[in-house]
């Protein structure tokens, strides 16, 4: 499905249908596992888009802060050494830094498209024609689709850096990583370039407090896949009654992110017809956010096919970008 809302122009590959099934499908996995998860894409309607917006300015949370003083410093070299006059973001989600590189790409001259990519329609729309209003000369192409399903389906006119920032990637584990990397490297040519925003390893306690935040901003956000899956499975998940938990796994190198049942229940999904048990106490994992090691970012990306260009990094050396060639 294509839409045009006035300048902007939308392609949707998650119809109402595919999203369901794909919701279906995950939601019956992740209850029937031991222990039970949920998939992160699922946080992201409306609602958990814009609770991710308010965890990038709290305190506690900085990864964005340092992935901003990164882009301020270094957007003109990336621009420069990319060439890139397509810029194709991965998890685009408000495009908030992206102006960092849009900004750097004009200076450079080459900058023509852009193409954010997310899940969430009601977003990227709005991103969409935030950037159309602020940048008249671009031709902004939105695409609403999942990025461990639809690479191919993306366009590939033009000499594209795709980005993929925020430390997304690490909400991916080591093997659908591995898929992902090898995926985005078969569809990328000569020329073209790979941004990747990566969160790296550091101290424990900041660790955990960046996902555990004094305001309960992060646990709003964990409950809302709940209310998400109550509203699309017709489920009655009480969120209230589930605490939010996030542990630091030393031997993974990545934070969880739990929802723990505070008493035994029954909770119904009727669009599933499943009812499903949860014990006092029970967890239930519904993301993980893996932390790198540079070393492990190069070997992860060589291994799929890529060239590491350059390794930027902030002061602290809390975050890193990765630019890499094929
Ligand atoms: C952690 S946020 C990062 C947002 C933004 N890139 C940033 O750096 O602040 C992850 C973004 O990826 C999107 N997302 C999550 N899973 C996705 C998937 N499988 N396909 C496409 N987008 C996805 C979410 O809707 C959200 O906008």
């Amino acid at each position: 499905m294509s839409v045009s809302q006035s300048a902007v122009h939308l392609v949707n590959h998650l119809d109402p249908d595919y999203l369901r099934q794909a919701l279906e499908h995950d939601v019956r996995t992740g209850l029937a596992s031991a222990p039970k998860w949920l998939p992160p894409k699922w946080f992201y309607d409306a609602a958990g888009s814009e609770l991710f917006s308010q965890i990038t300015r709290l305190p506690e949370y900085y990864p964005t802060r340092r992935e901003l003083a990164i882009l301020r410093r270094e957007a003109v070299d990336i621009a420069a050494r990319s060439g890139a006059d397509t810029l194709v973001e991965l998890g685009s989600g408000t495009s908030e830094k992206t102006v960092l590189l849009l900004d750097a790409l004009s200076v450079t001259g080459t900058l023509r498209t852009y193409t954010p990519v997310d899940v969430d329609a009601v977003t990227l729309g709005d991103a969409a024609q935030r950037l159309t209003v602020r940048y008249p000369d671009l031709t902004v192409r939105a695409v609403c689709a999942d990025f461990e399903r639809h690479l191919a389906l993306l366009p590939r006119r033009g000499r594209r850096m795709v980005a993929f920032l925020g430390g997304t990637i690490g909400n991916l584990d080591p093997a659908a990583r591995e898929v992902f990397l090898k995926e985005l490297r078969a569809t990328l040519r000569p020329g073209d370039t790979f941004l990747l925003g990566a969160d790296l390893v550091k101290d424990t306690g900041r660790l955990v407090a960046a996902y555990d935040d004094a305001a309960g901003v992060t646990a709003a956000f964990n409950r809302n896949v709940l209310r998400v899956v109550n509203r699309e499975l017709d489920a009655d998940f009480e969120p209230d009654a589930f605490e939010h938990v996030a542990i630091y796994d030393l031997r993974s190198d990545w934070i969880e992110m739990r929802l723990r049942a505070t008493r035994a229940m029954d909770v119904r999904v009727d669009g599933l017809g499943l009812t499903v048990s949860f014990a006092d106490g029970e967890e239930m994992r519904t993301e993980i956010s893996a932390k790198f090691r540079p070393e492990g970012l190069r070997r992860e990306l060589t291994a799929a096919g890529f060239t590491v260009l350059h390794h930027y990094t902030d002061p602290t050396e809390d975050f890193s970008l990765v630019l890499a060639g094929v």
